[in-house]
């Protein structure tokens, strides 16, 4: 038997908790720090923070962990698996030098031309004349990175090159030194791939699509994410294994070659052009809200799964296919920029309905807000169009204070409905 810690504090680390907390062979979950909101059965929250890297490695070894499985980038950039490592802990994640994939975007881009990777052809820049030439010479739209990490919010997209210089300036005003990654747009449609990699084995999940804009219709600034759904069935089979050949497999061989092998979640966001797939990012992490629309789909031991990755073997898993799950985020008025802290957070119990609690607090035996995203709610079904009914038929009867978007999963909506009515030449 053995007892497993999550790090991290999110709906994703609810949603790895729900998953190991469902193997017979895992007696207990603890989760650093955790949230209120994911108190169950065999799930408990430490309230150690997750940057307390000397904290969680006494937590493990006085508690006897037998895996800890990291789910948010902070620790890992910081160095928490080779911390782990050098204690004789079993950990699941990136190195520190391999975590650089996340945590530097400059480091990123080094490994993408290195292996020949499709990218965003870019420029890292580090004072303001080298910003303005680099944007002078841009196509419009201009697409501008902060190096380090953002949790997805640190990129703009300006619609003009005048846009770009003005905000770009004001920048540099602030911060004379500031390294920024300016790159070429890419137009198509996004998507994400997970794989879960071991020194000899790798498993990829079914590929996701998430919604990072604030707003209906992907307007509004980036947040960490606002929705997502899995499988994304209007993409082929050859599409996707074709991705992971041109983007994922020549990456984990450079990131070998550069002597900074990469083993934990390899998050690759694809944007699927006219030219093929290309790679917007690499996270070294699960993504969030995705994963609480991907692993409920495992059918198989998710614990025997990371357990068999980290002991050098190749594990042998099974998705469901029936359905399409589908999630919807819900934040707390203000954010991204400005959350409101104390609304009531709303609590559902309703068959097939499912809740991963993030931003939450506790007064009395009310749910509250106390940060971005609260929640994520997650329906299941046999179309997109069918988890989307439902979850908004959940949503729409609340009386909520918190905002969410109206729209999650419209693409495959869109798709699905083409194909019923016999269109099936548009996608
Ligand atoms: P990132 O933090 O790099 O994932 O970027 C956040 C979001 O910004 C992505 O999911 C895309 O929607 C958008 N984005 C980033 N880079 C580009 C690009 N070069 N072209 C078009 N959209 C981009
Ligand atoms: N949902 C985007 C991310 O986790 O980075």
């Amino acid at each position: 038997m053995a007892t497993v810690l999550v790090i991290g504090s999110g709906a994703r680390e609810h949603a790895l908790a729900q998953a190991f907390a469902k193997s017979d062979q895992v007696t207990m979950v603890y989760v650093a720090p955790g949230n209120v909101g994911m108190q169950a059965d065999k799930i408990h929250p430490v309230g150690i923070p997750m940057t307390d890297i000397d904290a969680l490695r006494d937590f493990a070894t006085m508690t006897a962990i037998d895996l800890t499985f990291v789910g948010s980038e902070e620790p890992l950039i910081a160095g928490i698996v080779d911390d782990f490592q050098a204690a004789g802990l079993p950990i699941f994640g990136p190195t520190k030098a391999a975590a650089q994939l996340e945590g530097s975007k400059s480091f990123a881009k080094d490994r993408l031309v290195a292996a020949g990777i499709p990218t965003a052809a870019s420029v890292t820049v580090t004072s303001w004349p080298a910003a303005e030439r680099a944007i002078m010479t841009s196509e419009e739209p201009v697409v501008v990175k902060q190096d380090g990490l953002a949790a997805g919010k640190g990129v703009t997209i300006y619609p003009t090159r005048q846009a770009a210089l003005r905000a770009v300036q004001e920048l540099y005003q602030g911060n004379q030194q500031a390294k920024l990654v300016i790159e070429a747009f890419l137009r198509g449609v996004e998507f994400s791939i997970f794989s879960l990699v071991g020194p000899n084995g790798i498993v990829h999940t079914p590929v996701a699509q998430d919604h990072k804009r604030l707003l209906d219709g992907d307007l509004g600034p980036n947040t960490g994410g606002m929705g997502a759904y899995s499988p994304v069935r209007w993409l082929t089979d050859d599409i996707v294994s074709d991705a992971i050949d041109r983007l994922v497999e020549p990456l984990l061989r450079e990131m070998a070659t550069n002597n900074t092998p990469f083993t934990g979640v390899l998050y690759t966001g694809v944007m699927l052009t006219a030219d093929g797939p290309k790679v917007i990012e690499y996270n070294v992490r699960f993504g969030d809200p995705e994963t609480q629309v991907v692993l409920p789909q495992l059918q198989s031991d998710f614990y025997e799964l990371v357990h068999e990755l980290v002991n050098g073997r190749q594990p042998v898993v099974q998705w469901q296919t029936a359905d399409v799950f589908l999630g919807v985020v819900l934040a707390a008025r203000g954010y991204p920029v400005a959350p409101e802290a104390g609304a009531i957070v709303p609590t559902i119990s309703m068959p097939k309905i499912r809740s991963f609690y993030a931003g939450v607090g506790q007064n009395d035996d009310k749910l509250i807000t106390s940060g971005g995203r609260v929640v994520t709610i997650v329906a299941s079904a046999t179309s997109a169009t069918r988890a989307q009914a439902q979850v908004y038929a959940v949503l729409d009867a609340l009386t909520t204070k918190l905002q969410y978007r109206h729209d999650i999963g419209y693409q495959a909506v869109e798709k699905e409905n083409k194909v019923v009515s016999g269109d099936a030449n548009r996608y």
